[in-house]
């Protein structure tokens, strides 16, 4: 959360900070501000709400230099005022920061003690008075930044610009990701190497601990022991156009639409004739797998178990990742631990991973592959879906799913469950599945007419039973992410447990249920809901649609899908149910308020 920028150029620094800052806006959106130095002189502009409130504002009040350092916010202390905007400037410094100061109320404490005045709620302004204090006591800029670095606990990445320094960035990197993009004579740091692009494509990712100090002919990086290291400059090619919304209206529309060709990347990375490549993998000393993850990566993971059980015959644990690291669970080397993140970067996960670290073998699942959950892993598997700007989660969640998928079927095959033949008929199916994909795709128009009615409710229901049931969950935080409609999804067997108080003649109930061998139960459920007036919205397949008889309000009528593959192409239904009732309501979709895409605070 929080995106940050530093330009070290030869061109004015505004436009370009504000550029980066663009690409950075998916990691927070409530504030933007920038500080350049020209000719020694430090300034900032900073404003509330979208970046492009700060854009306007450098119209009316430019801000020049060649130098400068930018940040976009997702508020953690202190609400989205201007005060608390970035950068946090004390005297001679100006600072930017994502994560999260532990220490922050001590420091200024102290700081208040030595007679500094602090006007912000902010955790960052204590690291820019703590500079400042070091360099009122003689230190350099550089060293003083670096021995203020030494004084924060937390997650944190810096950069810090200085008064009367036109060649000067101080950087650091501890739990919170950090890139240095290399010119010709120029150097830029960012969040993500996304915010690089237009810049340059030579790109060092700091490593935890690290510290850099740049000028324009290069930067000088020390270790968390100070010992000066080099890190590697690597070619980081991102397709402009994957970062635009080629014609759609939103990012998520693009994203939801790209499925098909994304999921047929995915699959051929991983399918061969005879198999499926996942070579590093081996579970035959397996005997249990625990799937761990946040949010939509979450669904993803509690869709995978019920493959792996059922396909594998092996156990299989999901935990939300913030629980998990704190119930300290018991883990071995037969444990096989999976992190599914479609950022690499989300706090919660990679503490849990980090739980696991010498407990368990680790193996990741991510889409951004230079991500810190998949530098840790002992093995990264990418999903391929290419960059994902919307802050709801589509592409990446059913991509993840489809490697999860071939990751169970690997563990059945390896452990004899299924024999060759079975296995190439699965694969056969699962070949089929961009098409279907596509095909789901078709079905948005009567889609969105449901949206429409749906952006009335005040209270939704999703159902589900086995893989619909996960998705239940995921369709019902699609929706309240974006909608801002207050959504449930639950098994559908549980309903009458409590929740099926809630239903009367204004609720509607999106039943999610394929013509599989669940459907005549989930079907029972669907008539307690309806004897209830509760309405019935049903995403079924033709053989689902006549056998479900009279009473729902509406049928969306998906292909007939292998019962494997029913949640990737059911999610697709989900996706578009809740971007239509979005745009039914007019709420932001891309950008939906109090979120952020990577979270990178606990
Ligand atoms: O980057 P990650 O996959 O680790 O992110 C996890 C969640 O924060 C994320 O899935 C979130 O729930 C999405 N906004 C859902 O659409």
């Amino acid at each position: 959360m929080c995106g940050i920028v530093g330009v070290l150029g030869n061109h004015e620094a505004a436009p370009l900070l504000v550029e980066a800052l663009k690409r950075l806006e998916y990691r927070g959106y409530d504030s933007a501000g920038i500080a350049t130095v020209d000719a020694g002189r430090l300034d900032r502009r900073r404003a509330v709400g979208k970046l492009v409130e700060l854009s306007d504002l450098l119209v009316h009040d430019p801000l020049s230099g060649k130098s400068g350092i930018g940040h976009t916010r997702w508020a953690t202390h202190g609400g989205p005022t201007l005060v608390n905007a970035h950068p946090h400037r004390a005297g001679p410094v100006a600072v930017v920061h994502n994560g999260i100061i532990e220490n922050f109320r001590e420091l200024r404490a102290e700081m208040r003690e030595k007679g500094y005045e602090t006007v912000t709620q902010t955790d960052t302004e204590t690291v820019a008075l703590v500079t400042q204090d070091l360099m009122a006591q003689g230190l350099q800029p550089d060293e003083a930044a670096i021995a203020a670095l030494a004084r924060l606990k937390g997650a944190f990445a810096l950069a810090f610009l200085f008064e009367g320094e036109d060649d000067l960035i101080v950087a650091a990197r501890q739990g919170s990701p950090l890139a240095i993009g290399w010119g010709d004579g120029e150097m830029f740091l960012g969040s993500d190497a996304i915010a690089l692009a237009p810049l340059t494509d030579r790109i060092t990712y700091l490593e935890e601990g690290d510290v850099a100090v740049l000028n324009r002919g290069g930067a000088e990086i020390r270790d968390r022991n100070g010992n000066r290291v080099n890190r590697p400059v690597r070619r980081v090619l991102i397709d402009a156009s994957r970062i635009e919304k080629g014609g759609h209206r939103h990012f998520m529309a693009k994203e939801i639409a790209e499925q098909p060709a994304v999921l047929r990347e995915a699959l051929d990375h991983y399918l061969q004739d005879d198999g499926i490549a996942m070579p590093q993998i081996d579970f035959t000393d397996v005997d249990r797998v625990v799937l761990v993850a946040c949010g939509t990566a979450f669904y993803a993971c509690q869709t995978a178990r019920y493959w792996f059980e059922e396909l594998a015959r092996l156990p299989a644990e999901c935990d939300i990742a913030s629980e998990f690291r704190y119930r300290e669970p018991p883990l071995s080397e037969r444990t096989l631990a999976v992190f599914v993140s479609q950022s690499g970067e989300t706090a919660d996960t990679l503490a849990a991973l980090r739980y696991c670290r010498d407990k368990a073998r680790i193996v990741s699942v991510v889409n951004v592959a230079e991500s810190s959950i998949a530098r840790e892993s002992d093995l990264a598997l990418p999903i391929l879906a290419g960059a994902e700007i919307g802050v709801a989660s589509t592409k990446a969640f059913t991509c993840q799913l489809a490697v999860l998928m071939l990751m169970a079927l690997k563990a059945a095959k390896d452990r004899g469950r299924i024999g060759d033949d079975a296995l190439a008929g699965h694969l056969n199916d699962v070949r089929t599945l961009p098409g279907l994909v596509s095909h789901a795709l078709t079905v948005e128009p009567a889609i969105e007419d449901a949206a429409r009615a749906l952006s009335q409710a005040q209270d939704v229901l999703f159902l589900g039973r086995g893989t619909m049931y996960p998705l239940a969950m995921e369709g019902a935080l699609k929706l309240k992410e974006i909608s801002y409609i207050h959504a449930e999804g639950y098994a559908s067997g549980e309903l009458k447990h409590g929740p099926i108080a809630l239903i009367d003649g204004s609720v509607p109930v999106i039943v999610m249920a394929p013509r599989d061998r669940l459907f005549d139960k989930t079907v029972s459920n669907m008539q307690e809901v309806m004897a209830r007036e509760g309405q019935v919205i049903l995403i079924t397949d033709a053989a689902g649609a006549e056998a479900a008889g009279e009473g729902t309000r509406e049928v969306l009528q998906m292909p007939p899908v292998p019962p494997l593959l029913a949640p990737i192409v059911y999610a697709i239904a989900a996706q578009l149910l809740a971007y239509h009732t979005a745009i039914a309501k007019g709420t932001d979709v891309d950008q939906p308020r109090n979120l952020a895409k990577s979270v990178t605070v606990e």
